[in-house]
């Protein structure tokens, strides 16, 4: 199994098309006689029963497959290719892979950065930029030349130290602050309203990820690096300041993605943290999968590592290959 490729740690996943949607790209094609009885594919059943479905029918090797960013067709099921790394901080971009802007659309709108946007103090404006970066990106999509609508924004870790040299892209330093923006971005990205209803029959407009889970707020200073740096965090400012804008943007945005750091908190990997993914994060703030639809995506909510996470783990934190990947799976499932 190439590590450099294990990136997405907790996954249920599939993109489907039904046959009254004019998604792309297709996954249930109506005219096929070989995919068109699969149960999955029958829009009318319950969604837990068509991704059970789905998962049965996967082999090992499928399932592997499909744990890295770029997960790959599986033809025999008509599922298609799928790129989940797509990033939207203020604007669709093409840092991820998802986009190129290398057809017939050319550029998307850009946003001032996240720290000049969150100056103003009005989430109803936060709300209505994150809600049109997703309309663009469905219209994207849509045209088929993106790749995946799932988005890896926002940071919502808090700026503790200007040294850290990603600034811009935080919402500033002060926890309930991120969380409010976090919340509004998250709203505004999966399609819901700026009060956190349903717009459309529950449909998810697109995914958004709280990153980078947790206590991530150093690049590279003085020595030390991002993908090692062990913070030391005690439990208070763990739940005074850490937290709570993921506690917020789990609860009340509704995100759908949580993204674990590189780094280690107490001397344990974020990806590797049990207590942080699952007892916190699934358990107490209920991101316990629940699934959401729209026509041509089923989501389970899923925890994904920063890219190449695992591979650092073993190259950097002293795990092997097999317990890098075994203990960030067990983790977050
Ligand atoms: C889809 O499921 C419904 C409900 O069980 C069933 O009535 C229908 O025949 C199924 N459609 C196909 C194409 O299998
Ligand atoms: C755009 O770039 C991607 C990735 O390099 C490539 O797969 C795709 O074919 C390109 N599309 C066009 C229209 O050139």
């Amino acid at each position: 199994m190439g590590l450099h490729k294990i990136i997405v740690i907790t996954i249920i996943i599939s993109f489907l098309s039904n046959t009254e949607s004019t998604c792309l790209p297709f996954s249930c094609d109506a005219s096929n006689p070989d995919t068109i009885k699969l149960q999955f594919c029958n829009s009318s059943l319950p969604v837990d029963q068509r991704v059970d479905d789905l998962i049965l029918r996967l082999n090992l090797d499928e399932k592997i497959s499909q744990l890295g960013n770029t997960a790959p067709a599986i033809p025999r099921l008509n599922i298609p290719a799928y790129e989940w790394w797509s990033e939207a901080l203020h604007g669709l971009s093409m840092e991820g892979l998802g986009v190129k802007f290398n057809g017939s659309i050319k550029a998307a709108t850009q946003f001032p950065q996240i720290i000049l946007t969150a100056s103003t103090f009005d989430e109803h404006l936060w709300y209505r930029i994150a809600q049109a970066i997703s309309r663009e990106a469905r219209a994207v999509y849509n045209a088929g030349e993106l790749k995946g609508m799932t988005f890896w924004a926002p940071n919502v870790n808090i700026l503790r130290d200007p040294r850290w040299g990603r600034a811009q892209e935080t919402a500033g330093e002060d926890p309930m602050m991120v969380g409010k923006y976090a919340v509004a971005y998250v709203r505004g990205l999966q399609g819901d309203s700026f009060e956190g209803g349903k717009l459309k029959d529950g449909h998810l407009q697109a995914s958004a990820c709280c990153k980078h889970f947790a206590a991530q707020d150093l690049d590279y200073w003085n020595g030390h690096h991002r993908f090692t740096f062990d913070a030391q965090v005690t439990p208070q400012d763990m739940a005074d300041s850490f937290q709570p804008p993921f506690k917020t943007c789990v609860e009340e945005g509704k995100a759908t993605s949580l993204m674990c750091a590189y780094s280690r908190l107490n001397g344990v990997s974020n990806c590797a943290n049990y207590d942080l993914l699952t007892t916190t994060a699934r358990r107490q703030w209920g991101f316990n999968g629940n699934l959401k639809t729209n026509y041509c995506l089923l989501l389970k909510s899923y925890i994904v590592s920063d890219c190449d996470a695992i591979r650092v783990m073993r190259d950097s934190h002293g795990y092997t290959a097999e317990d890098a990947v075994a203990t960030s799976l067990k983790a977050g499932k």
